[in-house]
């Protein structure tokens, strides 16, 4: 085991290696997913654990066709605009931010790169929630992030990436009618998907320790260890992140 990040282009990684080195990508070649891998990809999604194995998720796959590039401006005009406030908010531009080489203002560029290209992006897949008798989104929605995560897992197995966002709240009403999705059916989460472009670090967390506790809150078991190679995100509060 180690916890280095390894490439995240590399075929075949096992699952453990692709478990560990996940990064979210939100930088893409203009290469398009082939289908034989679209295939792949979801099928691993829908093989999630769900709650009673209802399997409330349908996912909505739009690659390049005029429906997808709608539903990508779409997408993309809220992201932008979500984008620009939050980089104000939190002011990535200021304090660390100010210097280029900073992990802020990197992640600030590559964000940006991200809304900006949205039209661009190879795969736009919307995971939408089924109600399923008295059950919400609120009480069952859990569901359904089991599944996105398997689906970006084997985007990484299969030498792709991708990133799961928010964004389809901006443009919720106009995706329902673009798409013909019932009015009841929920979009819950946006993933993008891609051949990666250009060097991703490794993946970076807070120490075992600081996540793991046993028989007393607070108080990590003497196995809660990191392996040699874990990288970390730095001490102190979160690093600002999307
Ligand atoms: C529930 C959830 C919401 C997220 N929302 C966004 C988002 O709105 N925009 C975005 O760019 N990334 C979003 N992400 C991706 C996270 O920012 C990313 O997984 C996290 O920063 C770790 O990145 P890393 O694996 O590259 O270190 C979201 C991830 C999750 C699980």
């Amino acid at each position: 085991m180690d916890g280095d990040g390894g490439g995240v282009t590399g075929d075949g990684v096992s699952l453990y290696r692709g478990l560990v080195t996940t990064r979210a990508i939100r930088r893409y070649t203009d290469e398009p997913v082939p289908d034989e891998v679209l295939r792949d990809i979801l099928f691993a999604a829908t093989r999630a654990p769900s709650g009673s194995n209802r399997q409330p998720f349908r996912f909505v796959v739009l690659t390049d066709g005029p429906v997808a590039q709608r539903a990508k401006a779409l997408i993309g005009t809220g992201a932008r605009r979500f984008w620009a406030a939050k980089r104000e908010a939190d002011g990535y531009d200021r304090g660390s931010g100010s210097q280029a080489d900073s992990p802020k203002a990197r992640l600030a560029r590559t964000m940006q790169d991200y809304v900006d290209q949205y039209e661009h992006v190879p795969v736009l897949v919307l995971a939408c929630y089924v109600p399923y008798r008295n059950h919400t989104a609120a009480s069952d929605g859990a569901s359904l992030y089991p599944a996105c995560q398997n689906l970006l897992l084997a985007a990484r197995a299969l030498g792709y990436g991708g990133v799961m966002t928010g964004w389809q709240f901006a443009a919720d009403d106009e995706l329902h009618r673009l798409l013909g999705m019932p009015e009841e059916v929920q979009i819950m989460a946006t993933i993008t998907l891609g051949r990666p472009q250009g060097a991703h670090g490794p993946v970076r967390r807070r120490p075992l320790p600081e996540l793991v506790f046993g028989e007393r809150w607070g108080e990590a078991p003497p196995w809660a260890v990191d392996p040699e190679g874990a990288a970390f995100t730095a001490a102190g509060p979160p690093a600002p992140s999307a």
